[in-house]
């Protein structure tokens, strides 16, 4: 027994924990187990990928594809000339056909091995070889003798069968091809759905030829023909990812009204649009609402082949339901309690419908109810307690909660958050923690969403990327893999990566960012904008809703610093640290304060080359304050370092009044923040304490 545990060990040992990656390795999402050698195999122009086992379509297309990216990583042509699998320098084997339609339970494991002499790729089936494909292409770096990959064993299976990402085309709409290259970015960090939020109230995007009023009196001619749709999903299956349609009912429906009155609780005519306090309701009591929807939900059956099916659910506001006598009369009639109870009527009955028509409903986390079918799968947005709560219950759930990309969170906010283990503040586990085990299992994964009410076709990929790869990392790695500063160097890699894909405005260095300060600036040099825009950050949370005197529209203008700002500023969280390593020495650390130093007086300088480009724009006007006030906040952080440095404290009332600057800073102006302004208020401080 003892020589088993101690062989197991050195079994064990010799594969590295996640959490303890090589750095040189940058792989995101961590596999669950590497195993390093020494050595490399080199990627030249001879370089060739053949694959030996089960014939399927979408291994061969992803090996193409494979090669091309290989290609343009390497800027190499590669010699086309199929190679025999003898002397191919990869060797690709999936064992068995996936499924025709692509399933939540498919094993999407592989090993990758690579040796000087060559790689070889095994999985089960397709899915899992076009993810190690995937790592292979992270791999590949310069190296003095030529592009290589490191000589290695990787075993890899995801943590979650369910690794999703929302995208809200209904409030703005998003193009095919813009979809298109976000799933490219999916299938990059290993994803499988896309959940795609068809309808809300401000647009209906689907073509229906059963009730084409759908499309033609709710989209304002913006909506997705169904040809286009089998195309799209043919595309996410090519690439290993399910597209699950979302129609949200009874609520967030308003589009729906435009053509179809008759559905509406409240009888009237209504548009397709954002009205402040005008939600519209479906009305659960006429049997002429499941007619349609049982005819409406047949047609979207047959044109999603995913076998599950969101019915949204979520935000059904009382007082449409409130203001119709006959709904109520109709909720005393049944013996319900209230309008919770009615809902869970109408989700019991669109449930047998969806069912009927071969799918498996799903919902938002307020779909719970006692009566609801076990069956249906619960999404939780409002908090991890509902996913834990429908697990107790017997429904199997996915947590959207923690993931929202809308709310402008730094990525490693995000990654804290665990379906299974910890709530976002992590000072107190998850309710998911406390499940059985059974319980557990019920649990599938998450799903990251992009609400686009803030985000246009310009502006969406920067605000899903690069931050959606670390949540992709925590729905495959494994669960000890947490450490903030591996996931942001790996991040940083990846945005270059993901580059490569065609995504717009994914890192700072993209060619969109530079474009829209462009458009801010005119035809002035961007050079100081860029300065200024490369430590601010949009507001966070629903902040930008509040500040706007009206809900915004499609019509609202999404042109400012705001929109061109990056949701995470890398320089701002890179000073952060610079500040963190500078006091931990004990002021000691002369390159990081040099570092420091460098910055401060470049933020300082900026306002005065600045001023004249933001006088001359009325887009950039509102951006003045925080120009200055990013000027104020270096001289302050100058002068605590020169504080510090000589030995000098400086007065209490310096300090107090830096301090309140500080604060300016951190609310928002011109729905922006300045986020080089809590390292510096931790020099400010340490003047009071470095004596
Ligand atoms: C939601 O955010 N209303 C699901």
């Amino acid at each position: 027994m003892r020589t088993l545990q101690f062989l197991l060990s050195v079994f064990l040992f010799s594969f590295f924990a996640m959490a303890q990656i090589p750095s040189s390795l940058n792989l995101m999402p961590v596999p669950a187990k590497v195993q390093v050698g020494t050595g490399q195999l080199v990627v030249d122009q001879a370089f060739t990928a053949v694959s030996t086992g089960r014939k399927d379509d979408r291994l061969d297309w992803g090996i193409s594809r494979f090669l091309d990216q290989v290609s343009r990583q390497t800027g190499m042509q590669l010699n086309a000339q199929p190679a025999a699998a003898s002397n191919a320098t990869l060797v690709i084997r999936a064992e068995n056909a996936g499924r025709k339609v692509q399933e939540l339970d498919e094993d999407e494991s592989y090993t990758l091995e690579i040796t000087a002499s060559r790689a070889t790729l095994t999985a089960p089936n397709a899915l899992g070889a076009l993810h190690g494909l995937q790592t292979f292409l992270q791999l590949i770096d310069p190296t003095p003798a030529g592009f290589a990959v490191p000589v290695i064993t990787i075993q890899d299976q995801p943590r979650f069968a369910w690794r999703g990402l929302l995208i809200d085309v209904s409030r703005h709409f998003i193009p095919i091809e813009v979809l298109k290259r976000n799933l490219d970015g999916m299938a990059a960090v290993k994803m499988n759905v896309l959940h795609w939020h068809l309808s809300d109230d401000e647009g209906f995007r689907v073509e229906s030829k059963r009730f084409p009023k759908l499309q033609e009196l709710g989209s304002e001619g913006q909506y997705y023909t169904q040809a286009e749709i089998r195309d799209f999903v043919a595309y996410a299956r090519d690439r290993g990812i399910r597209v699950v349609p979302e129609f949200d009912v009874p609520g967030h429906s308003r589009s729906w009204m435009a053509g179809y009155p008759e559905l509406a609780s409240v009888p009237g005519s209504y548009r397709a649009g954002r009205i402040a306090d005008a939600d519209t309701v479906m009305d659960p009591t006429r049997d002429g609402t499941y007619k349609f929807l049982d005819k409406f939900i047949g047609e979207m059956a047959g044109l999603f082949p995913d076998a599950y099916f969101h019915i949204g659910g979520d935000e059904v506001t009382n007082k449409p339901w409130d203001s119709n006598p006959k709904i109520q009369e109709f909720i005393r009639a049944h013996g319900m309690k209230n309008n919770r109870d009615l809902q869970a009527y109408f989700n019991q009955r669109l449930q047998k419908i969806v069912s009927k028509h071969g799918k498996i409903m799903m919902g938002w986390d307020e779909v719970l109810h006692p009566d609801l079918p076990k069956t249906v799968l619960v999404e939780s947005w409002r908090g991890q307690d509902s996913l834990a709560e429908a697990a107790r219950q017997g429904h199997r759930g996915l947590l959207s909660y923690g993931y929202y990309l809308d709310l402008m969170w730094p990525a490693a906010r995000h990654y804290a958050v665990d379906p299974m283990t910890m709530t976002m503040t992590m000072t107190k586990p998850g309710a998911a923690a406390a499940l059985t085990t059974e319980e557990q299992k019920r649990i599938l994964g998450g799903e990251a969403c992009m609400w686009s009410e803030f985000v246009t076709p310009e502006t969406i990929e920067s605000r899903i990327w690069p931050r959606l790869a670390a949540i992709a990392e925590r729905f495959w790695s494994p669960q000890e893999t947490r450490d903030n500063q591996s996931m942001y160097q790996r991040l940083d890699e990846v945005s270059w990566r993901l580059g490569w894909l065609g995504l717009n405005g994914v890192s700072k260095y993209e060619s969109n960012y530079a474009t829209m300060l462009h458009r801010l600036a005119g035809s002035h040099d961007i050079a100081a904008l860029r300065l200024l825009a490369d430590v601010v950050e949009p507001t966070k949370d629903y902040t930008r809703t509040e500040v706007f005197p009206q809900p915004p529209v499609k019509s609202t203008p999404l042109n400012r610093l705001a929109d061109a700002a990056r949701p995470e500023s890398t320089v701002a969280r890179q000073f952060a640290e610079l500040v963190e390593t500078y006091l931990q020495s004990g002021y000691k650390d002369s390159a990081a304060e040099a570092q420091i130093r460098a910055w401060l007086v470049k933020w300082r300088d900026n306002d005065a080359n600045l001023k004249a480009v933001l006088d001359r724009s009325f887009l950039l006007a509102e951006d003045k304050p925080l120009s200055e006030d990013l000027a104020t906040l270096a001289t302050a952080g100058l002068e605590a370092l020169d504080s510090i440095g000589k030995n000098q404290p400086l007065p209490d009332a310096w300090c107090t009044a830096q301090l309140a600057v500080v604060e300016r800073s951190m609310k928002p102006r011109a729905n922006l923040l300045v986020m080089v302004a809590p390292p510096i208020q931790k020099l400010v401080e340490a003047t009071a304490s470095s004596h």
